[in-house]
């Protein structure tokens, strides 16, 4: 059993597929959580005794984000999930009527509405980039990333100044080429901003290309890292950083305290400090830290994202061969997300019901309607023989030969 399974007290009384929607939180880091909370109530909470503790802990968890996503820490936000950390910069943008923003049409709800209500609020246009018909799988990754940069070409104008689209597609489960599009956007005249939703890349996929060339590369610890909720982080780029102003401005925001009252035509941190805001749950930082350190116990993020992929594809042969399912994907998954539907009289809905009655816990997505299993390092296959032949179960009910379900 992998070291990191054994702390997660979560998984001791079910079958977990929803890592990306949340990651349980392995017992060391609960504990370092509880520890942090402690030293602070032993040294402050308000007291320069405290100070330097809070700043420490900030800046070893910073230091840490920007390693794994190989940028300084000079270009790390911290933030409260992957939304905040995709608007807080991305309201900051200056937009003139008429520019246009280019979004996928498989981007999260929270995603959406912010571009759809600051394309309200400047007057923008929204093109949509189609990647959701693109379902070939890892064994055909050099097609679907062609398809990609030449829809994007034809999609591209002189007034786009934004490109919106997740590294990890969050239904489908396809990786997109994030180096690639940055690489075109540099080159194309207006060179449009790149905004990176990486919920579901960060910790389960080496990111560090993508991170260090996005314009803004947003995520959670909460989903694939094992952190706690209610603790992200967002890299920023050089040009974002010029060019951006802060969206929510607080104490945080701004180098001098003090010199606010005064005249400052520029107070703000010229680093990432400039798109945070004010007080933060400072013990989180020891448990996200600790959960990382664990998860890289597992292997490098090479190693990882192979070990994901066996399970993936273990997980994609079988619901291939089931009669009634038909994975979303035409090849094995290129990562952990492993999306189907079925055609079955009983509703997704009540399938997933149906599976959390026997401690298997899967999702619906919305739009469209599919059902998600994803697969993580703690999973085994056991997990999956067990999810695999639940659902043969219910594809034969759904059949009408059985109603009971
Ligand atoms: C792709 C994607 N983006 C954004 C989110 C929202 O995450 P958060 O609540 O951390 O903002 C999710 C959550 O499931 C997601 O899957």
């Amino acid at each position: 059993m992998s070291c990191l399974r054994s702390e997660l007290s979560a998984l001791k009384n079910k079958h977990y597929f929803n890592y990306g929607g949340q990651g349980p939180l392995p017992e060391s880091s609960l504990e370092a959580i509880l520890k942090s909370w402690q030293q602070i109530q032993e040294l402050g909470p308000f007291t320069n005794d405290v100070w330097p503790y809070i700043a420490d802990e900030i800046n070893k968890t910073k230091n840490l984000i920007a390693n794994f996503c190989g940028v300084t820490t000079s270009r790390v936000a911290l933030t409260e999930n992957v939304t905040s950390g995709c608007i807080l910069a991305l309201w900051g943008l200056s937009f003139s009527k008429g520019e246009r923003i280019v979004i996928s049409n498989c981007e999260h709800p929270g995603v959406v509405a912010a571009c759809k209500e600051l394309a309200r609020r400047k007057a923008l246009e929204i093109d949509i980039l189609d990647v959701q018909s693109l379902r070939k799988g890892v064994m055909k990754e050099s097609i679907t990333n062609d398809l990609i940069i030449k829809r994007l070409q034809g999609i591209l104008t002189a007034k786009t100044k934004l490109v919106v689209i997740s590294h990890l597609l969050w239904n489908t489960g396809e990786i997109m080429p994030i180096e690639l599009i940055a690489e075109m956007l540099h080159l194309y005249p207006s060179n449009p901003f790149l905004l990176v939703d990486a919920a579901q890349s960060f910790c389960q996929i080496p990111i560090k290309q993508a991170a260090s060339t996005a314009d803004i590369y947003a995520f959670t610890g909460h989903k694939w890292a094992f952190g706690p909720e209610g603790l992200g982080a967002v890299i920023l780029s050089r040009r974002v950083l010029e060019s951006a102003n802060p969206t929510l401005v607080g104490w945080k925001s701004i180098s001098h305290e003090g010199s606010i009252y005064k005249d400052s035509p520029n107070p703000f941190h010229v680093d990432a400090r400039k798109f945070e805001i004010a007080t933060s749950c400072t013990p989180l930082l020891a448990g996200l830290r600790n959960s990382i350190e664990l998860l890289e116990t597992e292997g490098t993020d090479i190693e990882r994202i192979e070990k994901i992929k066996l399970l993936s594809k273990k997980l994609w042969v079988e619901l291939k061969n089931t009669e009634g399912i038909e994975t979303v994907l035409e090849g094995p998954p290129p990562a952990g997300i492993v999306s189907f539907s079925m055609n079955s009289v009983i509703s997704p809905k009540k399938i997933v019901k149906t599976l959390g009655k026997q401690s298997l816990w899967i999702r619906v997505l919305e739009d469209p309607i599919w059902l998600r299993a994803c697969v993580h390092i703690p999973t085994n296959k056991k997990e999956i023989n067990k999810l695999i032949s639940v659902l043969r179960e219910i594809a034969l009910k759904g059949k009408g030969l059985d109603s009971t379900v």
